[in-house]
């Protein structure tokens, strides 16, 4: 009796259901009052047991509804008080929302340009043969310029594949082989993509780095014609004040070799750490393609000629972007992607 007199005042003073957890615990539970107090029952006079028994059952029922009842007021009471706390009014909690990685909407950007100007985007393989990075653009296998593309060979031991000819490309210059094998000119083609080499990493040298390659091949195209595309496309992605200069270089598929500099945006030309302190940036290595490329790809270079460039996208970004270091990205630290 004063077991559940006791019990009964306690559940119904309860303030939450974790109190009520603990006042079943202390009565119910496996060493509670009344558990211990019902084991006591065996020990009694045979007679008294079946009277005892039933009082000490009925007094575990009524506590046991108790309990229940209060957990029900409980909960009834925590939902309205719930309800009642919901301020429709107050404003949502703004959920965060991403964009594009910088690297990103400037590819978006120049695909575009390029779109414009009736130029169709490709795509192609980053694990290459050696065929399309080099023989085809007229680098063949004793070639010095191959010295210069640090090239990443894939491990083909125990295929067929001859050692050396599969490779992670160095250029996306390899697509013009295979897009040129596949379409007669004219053909206007971007091939935006990866290109990596065994390079020392530094503020403007990464291992892998992206190009846009691009390439145009039809009847009469001359130098002027890749001077005139370079200079609008640099302007429409750079801004109309740009200054560009282009110098003669060379690479083994065109000729000429053109260099086209962009004045650097970080020190406008004063010379800083990232254009090495000349004031000027390489930006889009350019030529009008060697017949030799023309010929590899089954083109006729009596009837046609052609432009190719490359854009170094990467370097594109941090110019645009002003960033002094090509690593911020390809790093995939928040506070600094959140600034573009
Ligand atoms: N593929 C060359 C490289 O990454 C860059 C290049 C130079 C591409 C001249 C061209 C070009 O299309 O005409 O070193």
């Amino acid at each position: 009796m004063q077991i559940k007199n006791s019990a009964v005042s306690m559940i119904i003073d309860a303030e939450d259901q974790k109190e009520l957890e603990e006042i079943k615990l202390q009565f119910l539970g496996r060493s509670g009052k009344l558990t211990l107090a019902m084991k006591e029952i065996a020990k009694l006079p045979r007679e008294k047991r079946p009277e005892i028994g039933q009082l000490a059952n009925d007094i575990k029922h009524i506590i046991e509804e108790t309990l229940e009842n209060k957990l029900s007021t409980l909960n009834s009471q925590l939902s309205t008080r719930r309800k009642q706390s919901i301020d429709v009014t107050a404003p949502g909690i703004k959920p965060a929302i991403g964009h594009l990685h910088p690297m990103s909407q400037v590819l978006y950007d120049v695909v575009d340009v390029f779109k414009s100007i009736g130029f169709q985007a490709a795509d192609g393989p980053e694990i290459e043969i050696d065929h399309y990075n080099f023989e085809v653009l007229n680098i063949p296998k004793d070639h010095p310029a191959r010295d210069t593309q640090q090239t990443l060979y894939l491990d083909t031991r125990g295929s067929r594949v001859t050692p050396g000819e599969v490779i992670l490309r160095t250029q996306t210059s390899a697509m013009q082989g295979r897009v040129m094998e596949k379409v007669k000119p004219p053909v206007r083609v971007i091939v935006p993509g990866k290109n990596f080499r065994y390079e020392q990493v530094d503020v403007s040298h990464g291992f892998e780095f992206w190009q846009v390659e691009g390439f145009m091949v039809d009847k009469n195209v001359r130098l002027t014609d890749l001077f005139g595309t370079i200079d609008y496309v640099l302007r429409k992605l750079m801004g109309n004040d740009v200054k560009l200069k282009f110098a003669t270089t060379n690479f083994p598929f065109v000729e000429p070799g053109v260099d086209t500099y962009i004045q650097c945006a970080v020190c406008k030309g004063k010379g800083c750490s990232f254009c090495k302190q000349s004031g000027w940036s390489e930006i889009m290595p350019a030529g009008m393609i060697h017949p030799n490329v023309l010929k590899a790809v089954g083109y006729d270079s009596q009837k046609v000629s052609g432009f190719a460039f490359a854009i170094g996208l990467s370097r594109l970004v941090t110019l645009r972007y002003q960033m002094d270091d090509l690593r911020l990205l390809t790093n995939p630290d928040l506070r600094i992607l959140e600034q573009f």
